[in-house]
C-alpha cells in the first residue's frame, strides 16, 4: 500500500507539577552529585508524580490537548493505542483507563509494550489500523510514571528516569503529509540487560522482591549504552533508505531522550548537525515511551516543526526494541 497513509493531526503533553533537581538526591541518601549526572547523562531535572497524579490523569490531559489541536472530539476516536511499561494497574490496560477518563466511548483501546520505542511502535500499529479501514481517527499515547517502578536506593537507575506523557492524534493522510517510512526491530536475547526481574509470573511480587530490589527496574548501563548507540544508528539509516531521503532532507531529528551522549552519537552517525536535533533530556530525564511524543509536542509548539517539515524519529529501549519513523508535516 502506498504511503503516506497516516498523518499526525495534533499533539499534546502532560507532566507532573513537581520537578526534582540533581541536588535533591543527596537529601534522600543517594551517593551522587549534580556534576556526575550532568556530565554522564545531560540530565538536570526530572518530573516526579505526586499524590493524585497518575498515568491515567496525565494520559487523559495529554490526549485532550492533542484532540483539541487536531480538532476532534472524544466521540470521534476509533482506537486508543497506549505505549507504556508503567501502567496504573497491571490489569486491565492503561489505554482503557484513559478511554474511560476522556469518554472515548466508541474506541477500541489497548496497550503496546515496547518500552522507550513504544510510541514509534504505536504509530506504526495506528498506521495499520488506518490502512485496513479499521479506524479513521487513532490516539497514540506514550508515557510513564517510571518514578513508581525505579529503585530509589539504586543510584545506577534512580537518577536517570522521570514521569510524563505525550499524545498524538493520527488521521488519514492528506496532501502527501504523513508517515513516509517506519522501521521496527527487537532482540529479546538481550532482555536481561534492562528489565524488572520480579513482579510477573516467574517471581511474583513479595516483600523479598522489594527488599532485594528485583521488583524494580534494573539496568546494566554500560552495555545498554553500547547497544543504544549501535541500534539508533541502524534505525536512522533504515528509515532514511526506506523514505529514499538523504540526511540533508531532514529538518529535525527527534531521538529518544535517555542520554545526551547517545543523542550526540546518533546525530553524528546520521550526519545531522546538533542544531537540527531536538533535545530536552536536560529537563525531563528519560521518560521512556513518553520521551518522543513529549519532545514532538514541544517542538511543534516552539515552531521547530512547521507545515512541510520532514522529521526523523528514532528510539531504543528495553527488550531490546528499536525503531524509527520519517514523517512529513
Ligand atoms: O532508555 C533506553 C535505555 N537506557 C539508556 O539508554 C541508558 C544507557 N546507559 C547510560 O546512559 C549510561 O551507561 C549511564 C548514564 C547509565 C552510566 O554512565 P557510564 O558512563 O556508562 O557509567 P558507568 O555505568 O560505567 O559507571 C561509571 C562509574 C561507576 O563507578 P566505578 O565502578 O567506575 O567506580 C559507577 O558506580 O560511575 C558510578 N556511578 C555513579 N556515580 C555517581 C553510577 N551511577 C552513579 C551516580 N552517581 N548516579
Amino acid at each position: 500500500m502506498k504511503r503516506p497513509i497516516a498523518m499526525i493531526a495534533g499533539t499534546g503533553r502532560a507532566v507532573p507539577k513537581r520537578t526534582m533537581s540533581n541536588d535533591e538526591f543527596a537529601a534522600i541518601g543517594i551517593e551522587t552529585n549534580d556534576e556526575w549526572i550532568r556530565e554522564r547523562t545531560g540530565i538536570r531535572l526530572r518530573h516526579v508524580a505526586g499524590e493524585g497524579e497518575t498515568l491515567t490523569s496525565l494520559g487523559a490531559e495529554a490526549a485532550r490537548v492533542a484532540m483539541q489541536a487536531a480538532g476532534v472530539t472524544a466521540g470521534e476516536i476509533d482506537s486508543i493505542v497506549m505505549a507504556t511499561v508503567s501502567p496504573d494497574h497491571l490489569l486491565p490496560s492503561a489505554a482503557v483507563e484513559v478511554q474511560a477518563a476522556i469518554g472515548a466511548s466508541r474506541a477500541a483501546a489497548f496497550d503496546v509494550d515496547a518500552a522507550c520505542t513504544g510510541w514509534i511502535y504505536g504509530v506504526t500499529v495506528a498506521e495499520g489500523l488506518l490502512a485496513t479501514g479499521s479506524a479513521e481517527t487513532v490516539l497514540v499515547i506514550g508515557g510513564e510514571l517510571l518514578t513508581r517502578i525505579v529503585n530509589w536506593k539504586d543510584r545506577n537507575t534512580c537518577v536517570l528516569f522521570g514521569d510524563g506523557v505525550g499524545a498524538a492524534v493520527l488521521r488519514r493522510a492528506t496532501k502527501g503529509r504523513g508517515v513516509l517510512a517506519s522501521y521496527l526491530r527487537s532482540d529479546g536475547t538481550l532482555a536481561q540487560l534492562l528489565w524488572r526481574p520480579a513482579g510477573g509470573g516467574v517471581k511474583p511480587a513479595s516483600q523479598e522482591t522489594i527488599d532485594d530490589g528485583s521488583f524494580f527496574v534494573q539496568m546494566q548501563g554500560r552495555e545498554v549504552f553500547k547497544h543504544a548507540v549501535r541500534s539508533m544508528a541502524d534505525a536512522c539509516d533504515r528509515a532514511l533508505d526506506q523514505a529514499k531521503l538523504s540526511a540533508d532532507a531532514i529538518d529535525l531529528v527527534i531521538p529518544h531522550q535517555a542520554n545526551i551522549r547517545i543523542i550526540e552519537a546518533t546525530a553524528k552517525h546520521a550526519n545531522v548537525p546538533m542544531e537540527k536535533v531536538y533535545v530536552n533530556v536536560d529537563r525531563y530525564g528519560n521518560t521512556s515511551a513518553g520521551s518522543i511524543p513529549i519532545a514532538l509536542d514541544e517542538a511543534i509548539r516552539a515552531g521547530r516543526i512547521t507545515d512541510g517539515s520532514t522529521v526523523l524519529f528514532v528510539g531504543f529501549g528495553a527488550g531490546f526494541t528499536w525503531g524509527s519513523l520519517v514523517v512529513k508535516f
